[in-house]
């Protein structure tokens, strides 16, 4: 039959009175039976209809049950991606920090009071000295740490009693390098009393015309300092994640589930911690529902996110027992073995789409945990339930990371490993090895990796990449018409935003192709 030639003006009417949208609803491209499990690269999201600026987009979410970020983005509890430093800094730009266990409970707590008291541009741990460091001292300090204004305090430690500062000016035209600092410090900086802000600090540097404001407490210890050279280079962080009350980062952090963690969580709930994560690679097991439901009973407050999951099953049994998050992945990680190893996990887009499904019924919101490797992975993630995701990879090798930089091929690369893997197991802390109680291996003798441990290249700071995948995130959401993340979810839920799957072919397809050579560069 020929199909009649219909009146060009009555497009809209006509797609209107079509019974399905183009495309596949989620559920259609989620459905197991036909095509079996899915990952991130098998399918794409349809573009919808652009109506307002990219700009607008806001990407609100929830991370658990009582805590809302900005912007979906969480580090992973690995040694190599987290610790204060990178969860200092997640949180400035609306995510949020896990830091890894894989250290003494002394430490991770140390980690965790680091972000809690952390003030942005304010200079939290001052190198300070004596009233007997030398000037000649102070020339090579000055000359190794390329700063030159040293607070000097009654034991030259910090916090402590503030004495006088000592700048370049004040050792420039003095020859004799073995006279003490005490002789010609300034005896009366300019101090601010702790509590003001930054803006305070900085209009009190720029009336005075000095380079350094000291911040002192009620007893004149030397708290935290602000310096005129970071004036300029202060940001602003509109979007940081903080608490209500206190105003300060939020901050996260794993433990295990073995008994030695109940300590551990004890002195870290002392430093402040705001969300706990179980960090197990399978979350269904006994250790971990005694776990959840002591922490529950013992700080009610306290959000525990569970995990990991990927089946209802797994996530039902750790709703039930009161988690307020849950994390999603089994094998999907960039430096996972486990698929390969234990025959066990799924693929990472079935999953999370299966237990967020389910979870969010409960009001339980779920972070997709691995196997991102792009903004689009993200997107994908969120549109098929998650909240917020979890990156190791992604985040490895930025300036935040720990470890240091190394050369080899000409490239400046760091670690980056898999905390199953033998190097991450092997590696053991004071109250015990995080990785091996990851995957039940404390009591092994012969230790089987899950993970591998490798390198990756350097990708700069976090403080220009976490924007980047906002940018990117907001113009995904426009592609895609929505105006938000429960935008999306609602409009994935009505079947409003549709699916292709996608052939192998069209993988290939969706790559860059019959190029010479090309670079490829993610932003400015
Ligand atoms: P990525 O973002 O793809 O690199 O994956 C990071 C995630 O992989 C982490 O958040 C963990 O859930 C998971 N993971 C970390 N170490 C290992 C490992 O050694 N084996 C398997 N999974 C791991």
């Amino acid at each position: 039959m020929v199909a009649t030639k219909r009146d060009y003006r009555t497009a809209n009417e006509y797609v209107a009175t079509l019974e399905e949208k183009d495309g596949l609803s989620v559920e259609q491209l989620m459905d197991s039976n036909t095509r079996g499990g899915l990952t991130y690269n098998d399918f794409l999201i349809l573009p919808g209809y652009v109506g307002f600026s990219s700009v607008d987009v806001g990407l609100k979410t929830k991370l658990t049950k009582k805590i809302t970020l900005q912007t979906p983005f969480v580090s992973s509890p690995m040694d190599t991606v987290t610790e204060a430093e990178m969860a200092i800094q997640m949180a400035l730009l609306g995510g949020i920090g896990t830091i890894h266990h894989n250290c003494s409970a002394e430490e991770q707590a140390a980690m965790v009071r680091k972000v809690k008291t952390y003030e942005n541009g304010f200079i939290n741990s001052p190198v300070v000295v004596t009233p007997t460091t030398t000037i000649g001292e102070v020339r090579a300090m000055k000359e190794e740490l390329g700063f030159s204004g040293f607070p000097v305090t009654q034991d030259g430690k910090f916090p402590g009693k503030l004495l006088g500062l000592v700048t370049s000016r004040d050792v420039q035209f003095i020859e004799d390098e073995s006279i003490p600092v005490s002789e010609i410090m300034t005896k009366e900086p300019v101090t601010a009393k702790q509590g003001l802000t930054l803006e305070q600090g900085n209009e009190i540097l720029k009336k005075t015309k000095k380079g350094k404001l000291l911040i002192i407490d009620g007893d004149n210890n030397l708290v935290s300092m602000i310096s005129r050279t970071d004036l300029m280079k202060n940001q602003n962080y509109p979007l940081a994640s903080k608490s209500a009350t206190t105003k300060q980062l939020l901050c996260g952090a794993a433990i295990g589930t073995l008994p030695a963690d109940r300590a551990r969580l004890t002195m870290m709930v002392e430093a402040g911690l705001d969300v706990v994560t179980i960090d197990s690679s399978q979350g269904n097991s006994q250790y971990q529902i005694e776990m959840l439901r002591w922490i529950k009973e013992t700080y009610p407050d306290l959000e525990v996110i569970a995990g990991n999951v990927v089946t209802r099953e797994q996530a039902a049994n750790l709703i039930a027992n009161g988690c307020d998050g849950l994390r999603i992945g089994m094998g999907s990680g960039s430096i996972c073995i486990t698929q390969e190893v234990m025959a066990c996990g799924r693929p990472q887009a079935t999953a999370v789409y299966n237990v967020c499904k389910f979870a969010n019924e409960f009001g339980v919101p779920c972070m997709a945990d691995g196997g991102v490797q792009n903004i689009g992975h993200i997107i994908k993630a969120l549109a098929l339930g998650a909240s917020t995701v979890m990156m190791g990879g992604m985040l490895a090798g930025t300036t935040e990371s720990p470890g240091d930089y190394f050369f080899r091929d000409g490239k400046r690369l760091k670690v980056y490993r898999g905390m199953g893997s033998i190097d991450a197991m092997q590696q053991t802390g004071k109250s015990g090895n995080a990785s091996t109680s990851r995957y039940f291996s404390e009591g092994d003798k012969v230790l089987v990796a899950q993970g591998v441990s490798g390198a990756v290249v350097d990708k700069g700071s976090v403080n220009k990449f976490i924007p980047y995948l906002f940018n990117g995130l907001q113009h995904s959401c426009q592609d895609i018409g929505v105006e938000s993340i429960d935008a999306l979810r609602e409009n994935v839920n009505s079947g409003n935003v549709r699916f292709e799957f996608r052939t192998a072919a069209a993988q290939l397809e969706g790559g860059i192709n019959n190029m010479h050579s090309y670079e490829k560069r993610l932003h400015n």
